[in-house]
């Protein structure tokens, strides 16, 4: 396995439905200003409490700044950083940044959302994988790049993806 950064690896955060609610009570008690202008941190806050904005989140947020669920997705969709469904228990990451696109990384992509059957902001079912692009993870000479999880994966192919995702169950 080519990886440059080995860390240990994350695993999703399930909290259970009433810690859920009292945190993001928690959190927008600190945006007590109910400004609009502050959605991109309350989102920010409330997904870093279990790793997506829910349908309860997003209700919550739209009644707490005054404003539309329609707004918070439009918002939201915008950034990639945003989830709105469970991350899975690992998180996969496709370079689509100049350096991994010249070398094949749209390619890969699709043979990505093959194999695993899901597309980017997509969680499979059995809750295996989620599945995101980015634009470039700072490792330009390695591309094409994958990340799974913390661990990054250079110069995949086809091949190198398949036994890759293999390490992950
Ligand atoms: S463009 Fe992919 S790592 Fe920079």
């Amino acid at each position: 396995m080519d990886t440059i950064a080995s860390s240990e690896k994350t695993t999703a955060r399930h909290c259970p439905p009433n810690r859920a609610q009292d945190g993001i009570a928690a959190a927008l008690r600190t945006f007590p200003t109910r400004n609009p202008d502050n959605l991109i941190p309350i989102l920010q806050k409330v997904q870093s409490l279990d790793g997506y904005i829910s349908p309860e989140a997003t209700k919550k947020i739209a009644a707490h700044l005054r404003i539309s669920k329609s707004r918070i997705f439009g918002v939201a969709s915008f950034y990639s950083q945003f989830r709105f469904n469970p991350p899975g228990r690992h998180s996969v990451r496709i370079c689509l940044g100049s350096a991994c696109h010249v070398q094949g990384s749209d390619f890969l992509l699709n043979a990505l959302q093959l194999d695993i059957g899901i597309e980017p902001g997509q969680t499979m079912e059995n809750g295996r994988f989620d599945l995101d692009r980015v634009a470039c993870l700072g490792c330009c000479a390695l591309a094409p790049v994958m990340m799974v999880d913390k661990d990054i994966h250079s110069r995949i192919s086809v091949i190198k993806l398949k036994q890759v995702l293999d390490e992950y169950q």
